[in-house]
């Protein structure tokens, strides 16, 4: 953990390629905002403050950083030094670290970013640039070093030279600096002559000329610095991080029987022995326990908690509803806002009626009930402890089946005890 740092993520830019009317920076992963993975990283290295630099959409990207981080409003956008620089008033006297992270950059690991930061502190430079070797290094600044290796200065590959196009060292925009280094010379950063734009990466340059230190940390890990610069790059990333989210899971004894085609994403926790059948999807803020069986086709949305030994099984989807242990419910079926006692059994074809069109309702159903193949319940209702409703029955909101009742037909009505 770095002991004095605070950070800054740039996310003022419009994100041109990205085309989309929503800042690209709150485009979901796994359920979760790019932004979010950033300041994960940020509070994962032990950032004291930090500050986000936001611009284009300004409040919308605001109000996604939430109570998270600080709000720094840059309100043109003159490029990654002038974005740097408003953040300027709030480290006078500052004698720590400033980590400087892009927010558009969700697979940043936040080993990498602690590594470098324990460098930087190690070697006592001005600043620590983040880098790493690509095959196609296209688009991204390029880290110049002499013939004994020394760190020269970072091109920005529009401004690069045909033979430094060559080189595939590249920058990822992930630094850290010296507070009071970084912000004494910040200002002295000129406009670069083809985009008239100041750019942070001249500081390399301009702390040479001034006698201060300069060093790198490399990382071969090219995910790292993968930005979301169009929808391709979002697609590949959420891919990356999917096979990561099922790599853990996998790695806790649960199975995936076909990683290529399952979904899960962030803020779920899955017990062990369960097993993932093809084809599914599992929203964030979901719970599953032990020795499961999901899919194949399942969908478990946000809210959902299951307990142990619970099949859920082909078209079924699952939405803030709670599947006491051993509940069977194994053939197209859909139960919202739904609490299920243990032992239950949902018949094939089972829907919860949840929704009347301004409130969603809520279905209680009692430990062993045994609900027929095709029924609809409308909530909110309640089906008791051990009761039975016919195949085919539609049980009207408000019409509870008592404990240990047989109830069938539509509208349905008891006929017996079982
Ligand atoms: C930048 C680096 C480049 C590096 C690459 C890594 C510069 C000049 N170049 O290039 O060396 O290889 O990142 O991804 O820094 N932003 C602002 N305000 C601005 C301009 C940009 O907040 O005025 C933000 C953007 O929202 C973005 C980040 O800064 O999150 C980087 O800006 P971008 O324009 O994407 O820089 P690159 O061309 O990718
Ligand atoms: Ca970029």
């Amino acid at each position: 953990m770095a002991k004095n740092l605070k950070t800054i993520v740039l996310a003022a830019g419009k994100g041109t390629r990205f085309k989309s009317a929503m800042p690209k920076v709150l485009h979901c992963l796994a359920g979760k905002p790019a932004l979010h993975y950033v300041l994960d990283v940020a509070e994962a290295v032990g950032s004291l403050t930090t500050y986000v630099v936001v611009g284009h959409q300004a409040e919308k990207v605001a109000d996604a950083v939430g109570g998270r981080a600080r709000i720094v409003v840059q309100s043109k956008q003159l490029g990654t030094a002038h974005a740097v620089k408003m953040c300027a008033p709030f480290f006078r006297n500052d004698a720590g670290t400033v980590l400087v992270m892009c927010g558009d950059t969700p697979l940043l690991d936040r080993g990498i970013v602690r590594r470098l930061a324990v460098k930087h502190e190690k070697t006592g430079a001005a600043v620590t640039v983040l880098t790493c070797l690509l095959d196609d290094p296209f688009g991204y600044g390029r880290i110049i070093r002499d013939a004994g290796n020394k760190f020269l200065a970072i091109r920005e590959h529009k401004d690069a030279s045909a033979e430094e196009l060559n080189i595939r060292e590249i920058n990822t925009g992930v630094y850290c600096f010296n507070a009071k280094k970084l912000f004494s010379a910040i200002g002295d950063i000129k406009a670069n002559a083809n985009k008239k734009e100041y750019y942070l990466t001249d500081i390399i340059e301009l702390f040479l000329d001034r006698g201060l230190g300069v060093e790198t940390l490399v990382t071969d890990d090219w995910t790292a610095n993968l930005g979301l610069n169009t929808r391709a790059d979002l697609a590949l990333s959420e891919d990356i991080l999917r096979q990561k989210i099922l790599g853990r899971l996998m790695d806790k004894g649960v199975t995936i029987v076909d990683p290529s085609t399952t979904y899960v994403e962030n803020d779920v926790s899955i017990g062990q022995d369960t097993v993932i059948y093809p084809c599914t999807y599992i929203h964030h803020d979901v719970f599953v326990g032990r020795n499961c069986s999901v899919g194949p086709f399942a969908r478990l949305r946000p809210g959902t908690r299951l307990g142990n030994n619970v099949s859920v099984g082909n078209f079924t989807e699952v939405s803030r509803s709670v599947l006491g242990d051993d509940v069977n419910m194994k053939h197209f079926s859909f139960l919202g806002d739904t609490t299920v006692g243990r032992g239950a059994n949902i018949g094939c074809g089972t829907v919860t009626a949840n929704y009347d069109g301004k409130n969603k309702n809520k279905t209680l159903i009692g430990p062993g009930a045994f609900i027929g193949c095709d029924s609809v319940l409308i909530a909110p209702v309640k089906i008791g402890k051990g009761s039975k409703v016919g195949a085919g029955s539609v049980v009207t909101a408000g019409r509870d089946v008592p404990a240990g009742k047989l109830a069938v037909g539509m509208p349905a009505r008891v006929i017996k005890k079982v």
